[in-house]
């Protein structure tokens, strides 16, 4: 199914500079995918940040190249490629997931207990422009094996309903524990 799909994993940091890395080729690609077709990374990057926003009613993109080279800034942003129907040397990018480590507090249910929790991975953005055709639980899932993190693990930055659906239908994740910092965790996080 995902025969046609590279994932490219971007990041940036003062000592490499922009650096990206296949983590994912499916059998049918037959091109190269080199540095001329990264090139379009910001445009990549950017589009579909604006497409992501767009998805979540969002006032502004949260997801932008400008962002991602910030120096502050240690997000690892997954993105699925495809060739142009019509030109194999053609790249387009179709969805992504913006994946950070945070220091955050996180209450229990019962909200007796604050505990801090460091270099927790966190969702922060998630998009995938043709939906509901199993290609967000590839790319999360593809996320999920690189950071041998379960699902459960994660904390998801103001998750839409359609990602507490998404989380519920492929992972189980059904009982939201929501915190002030607008991250949700779930249960089995503690
Ligand atoms: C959330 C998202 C990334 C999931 O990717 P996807 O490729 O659509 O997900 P999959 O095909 O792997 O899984 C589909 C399941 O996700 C959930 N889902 C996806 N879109 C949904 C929607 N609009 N409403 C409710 N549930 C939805 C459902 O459980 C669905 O299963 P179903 O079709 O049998 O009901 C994608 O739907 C998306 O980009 N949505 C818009 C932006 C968004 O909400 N991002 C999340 C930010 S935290």
């Amino acid at each position: 199914m995902n025969n046609d799909l590279i994932v490219v994993a971007v990041n940036h940091n003062i000592q490499r500079g922009l650096h990206y890395e296949v983590v994912f080729k499916g059998n049918n690609i037959n091109s190269n995918f080199d540095d001329t077709s990264v090139s379009h990374l910001s445009e990549w990057i950017d589009t579909l940040g604006e497409e992501s926003a767009k998805a979540q009613n969002l006032k502004q993109s949260i997801t932008s190249y400008k962002k991602l080279i910030d120096e502050r800034n240690d997000d690892k942003i997954y993105i699925i490629v495809k060739t142009d129907d019509y030109n194999d040397h053609n790249w387009i990018a179709v969805g992504f997931v913006r994946l950070g480590t945070k220091d955050l507090w996180f209450a229990d249910r019962d909200n007796t207990n604050l505990r801090q929790f460091c270099n927790c991975f966190c969702i922060l953005d998630f998009y995938v422009r043709n939906q509901r055709q199993g290609l967000g639980y590839f790319l999360i899932s593809l996320v999920m094996k690189s950071v041998s993190t379960p699902a459960a693990q994660f904390a998801y930055d103001r998750p839409t309903k359609a990602m507490l659906t998404f989380l519920d239908k492929h992972f189980g994740l059904s009982r939201p524990l929501p915190q002030h910092n607008h991250f949700i965790i779930f249960e089995n996080f503690f």
